[in-house]
């Protein structure tokens, strides 16, 4: 499959579905921090590249509810919609597969509830962050290594200039688990074919 991830500095999810052996590129505003395929730009200058499958990380600062005492100034300077007709530039992209994710936020009410919440301790990794998903034409992921541990890996973050990264990095199981489960849909129907159909969400499920 050609993927897409957009919004990637680390090249996790890239480097996943790579070593499955699909065409995987990343995405980013920042340069990779993993040598590899990657766009250093905007995101929208290659969403019209037929791209079988798109992974979205789109920024949270604006959107995410953990961020709710500076709405008010995020609105009036435009920034929160600004923030989330970005996320909707990307979720209206004409790609035949698609996951866009994002910590819980407001896309919920302004746009529509995630198909999925997935945890990092469902997939190898004792701590807890709780990750939106909204799918296209994707099965939500199966949870396939839960472990012990809930810890709050941004609790444990100590201050610093790239805080922010380390708290934004994927989960490396969760990037695996996305090229494993979702990568094998290469030999279901093809991008092409979903994209002249009529297919659409799945039903919500796995809260
Ligand atoms: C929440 S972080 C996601 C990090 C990702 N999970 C990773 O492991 O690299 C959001 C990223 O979106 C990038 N970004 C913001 N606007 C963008 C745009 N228009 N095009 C491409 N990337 C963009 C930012 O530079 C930032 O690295």
């Amino acid at each position: 499959m050609r993927v897409l991830v957009a919004c990637e500095f680390s090249g996790i999810v890239r480097d996943a579905f790579i070593r499955t052996g699909h065409q995987a590129m990343s995405c980013d505003l920042l340069q990779t921090e993993a040598p590899g395929p990657h766009y250093k730009g905007d995101v929208r200058d290659v969403l019209d590249y037929p791209w079988d499958l798109m992974i979205a990380h789109p920024p949270c600062t604006d959107l995410a509810v953990s961020g709710a005492r500076h709405f008010s100034g995020k609105y009036l300077q435009g920034r929160q919609q600004a923030s989330a007709s970005f996320f909707m530039s990307l979720a209206k992209a004409d790609i035949p597969r698609m996951a866009l994710e994002n910590p819980i936020c407001i896309m919920s009410t302004l746009w529509r509830q995630p198909d999925q919440i997935i945890q990092p301790w469902m997939f190898g990794h004792g701590e807890t962050k709780a990750t939106c998903l909204w799918l296209k034409n994707l099965p939500p992921l199966i949870p396939e290594n839960i472990v012990d541990g809930r810890e709050s890996r941004i609790h444990r973050l100590p201050p610093s200039d790239d805080r922010w990264k380390l708290r934004s990095t994927t989960y490396r199981g969760i990037a695996e688990a996305m090229a494993t489960q979702w990568g094998r849909l290469a030999s279901a129907k093809s991008g092409a074919a979903l994209r002249n159909s009529n297919v659409s969400r799945p039903s919500q499920q796995m809260r």
